[in-house]
């Protein structure tokens, strides 16, 4: 009984892994989905996609690793966050696709309310920018489109949830409406100092409380799986958003850690403890993955396009036939020959927080070549980070000594050396890459008796590489101050 599985629910794919008790990954399994773009900037998944997806994968995972549910303590979830599920109580059924994060739909609907003044309510409340991002308008959007939703919610027919809630109920045949902090911290509905869904808010974008989930913490015994989906119920004993896991799991427990997660995004969240502190630099106040019943929180700066800039060299441009051919690529050059790339495709995130900036390629010359473009794809995602980290400097009371890194592209050498070069302080990736598996299965782990506590699983992370900064302080200057210049000629292209 001391294996843990692990469901990550990401916006790309369902993964699930099989964890020993020494947080070694023992088998895992990964499959992809649909992503359906109905308009411009709109970003959907079929809910039962998601589901479907989840299920067979954390099947194939428990066959590799020649166990079955018996031999699980527990199972942790982690998901992509924010992204909105509206379902019938009764039949288990969506009513329409779920809205992904990355959707832009409510963007007018969020600069309404920031005219009428509601930001910084919002802001006092949930931590939160005012932004389409997270899943307040995106819900009200729903209720407001769908015919019968309003009034059929009212009378409590229906559900609403991030995917870990919807996740929950089909595993738990819709015996369990739950979430957890953390991803109701992304809800933009949820005061995270009172730790209540927030009846302002509800009211103001006409939200029924009865549709929402019960808050839990991130790690405790929440309930069984119905046998029929594993072959034997299983202990759901953690539930985290994917970046609050990753932060747990890269061990950042103490006030002032910093992880940053090169997914299809860039996420970076600095552990701030019981102090939920707002950001003057335009970061998110966001409540951490909480194994215990001591309140944690994080600030937290979300880059929009970090590895999703690879996958566009490979797919929109054609330009290598694999992900990984990009670092030689970039390799074989010393440098970008002058070309910034801003890979703004859908606005700018934190800190600018601009929704209508676009990508922009500055600086091209007749000798510029795929490689200088490649190297500076790569630089762009550094740099972004760096604008992150700057912010983060700015809003914390202590420098940071080092970052923690995970992520597919955390794998790249020369991503990362670039980024120490960028931000003067070391840049270190740990020997288990998986991080926001593990954080799901460490809370699921301490809450089922694998793990003793926080301390056990600080000493299980291990350093695989640090890199350290190799150019002057004055050289990453003026390398950003020329960033810094190419972001603003980007900055409200569209509008
Ligand atoms: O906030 C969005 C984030 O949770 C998505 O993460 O890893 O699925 O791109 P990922």
């Amino acid at each position: 009984m001391s294996y843990i599985l692990a469901l990550d629910q990401g916006t790309t794919s369902s993964r699930a892994i099989v964890f020993d008790h020494q947080g070694q990954a023992v088998a895992s399994a990964q499959q992809e989905f649909r992503q359906i773009f109905p308009a411009s900037g709109w970003v959907e998944h079929d809910p039962l996609d998601l589901w479907h997806s989840q299920l067979a994968t954390a099947r194939e995972a428990l066959q590799k690793a020649g166990i079955g549910a018996r031999d699980l303590a527990g199972l942790g979830i982690t998901n992509q966050r924010e992204t909105t599920v509206l379902w019938d109580r009764k039949t288990g059924q969506p009513l329409a696709n779920a809205i992904v994060w990355q959707d832009r739909r409510t963007a007018a609907m969020c600069e309404k309310l920031a005219a009428a003044g509601h930001a910084e309510l919002i802001r006092a409340r949930t931590g939160l920018v005012l932004d389409s991002y997270f899943s307040a308008t995106k819900l009200a959007w729903l209720l407001d489109t769908l015919p019968d939703a309003r009034q059929r919610a009212e009378a409590g027919e229906l559900a609403f949830g991030t995917v870990d809630s919807w996740l929950i109920w089909q595993l738990s045949g819709g015996r369990l409406h739950i979430t957890d902090v953390s991803n109701a911290s992304r809800t933009m509905l949820f005061d995270i100092h009172r730790r209540v869904w927030d009846a302002d808010i509800l009211a103001l974008l006409n939200i029924p409380a009865s549709l929402l989930p019960e808050v839990h913490h991130s790690s405790g015994q929440f309930g069984l799986t119905d046998a029929e989906w594993l072959g034997a119920p299983v202990m759901i004993a953690g539930i985290a958003g994917d970046q609050q896991a990753a932060l747990f799991g890269q061990a950042c427990h103490q006030p002032g850690m910093a992880k940053n997660t090169y997914g299809t995004g860039c996420f970076m969240l600095l552990q701030t403890g019981s102090v939920a502190r707002r950001s003057e630099h335009g970061l998110l106040t966001t409540v951490a993955a909480q194994g215990s019943s001591e309140p944690r929180f994080a600030l937290e700066g979300s880059v929009f396009v970090g590895g999703a800039v690879v996958q566009w060299l490979r797919d929109g441009l054609g330009m290598v036939s694999s992900s990984q051919a990009v670092e030689p690529l970039a390799a074989s050059v010393p440098d970008s020959g002058g070309v910034i790339f801003v890979p703004a495709f859908n606005g700018l995130g934190a800190p600018h927080w601009d929704p209508h900036a676009r990508g922009g390629l500055l600086g091209l010359s007749r000798g510029t070549t795929q490689a200088h473009i490649a190297r500076a794809a790569l630089e762009g995602i550094a740099f972004q980070s760096a604008d992150l980290l700057e912010a983060m400097q700015a809003d914390a009371e202590a420098p940071l000594t080092e970052l923690r890194v995970d992520g597919g592209a955390a794998a790249n050498n020369l991503l990362l050396q670039v980024q120490a070069d960028l931000l003067g302080v070391p840049v270190v990736r740990p020997k288990v890459l998986e991080t926001t598996a593990l954080g799901a299965a460490q809370l699921a782990g301490l809450a089922t008796g694998v793990y003793s506590d926080i301390a056990e699983l600080e000493r299980c992370w291990q350093v695989d590489r640090i890199f350290t900064p190799a150019i002057s302080r004055d050289e990453a200057e003026s390398r950003r101050e020329r960033w810094r210049s190419a972001v603003t000629r980007v900055q409200h292209w569209q509008g």
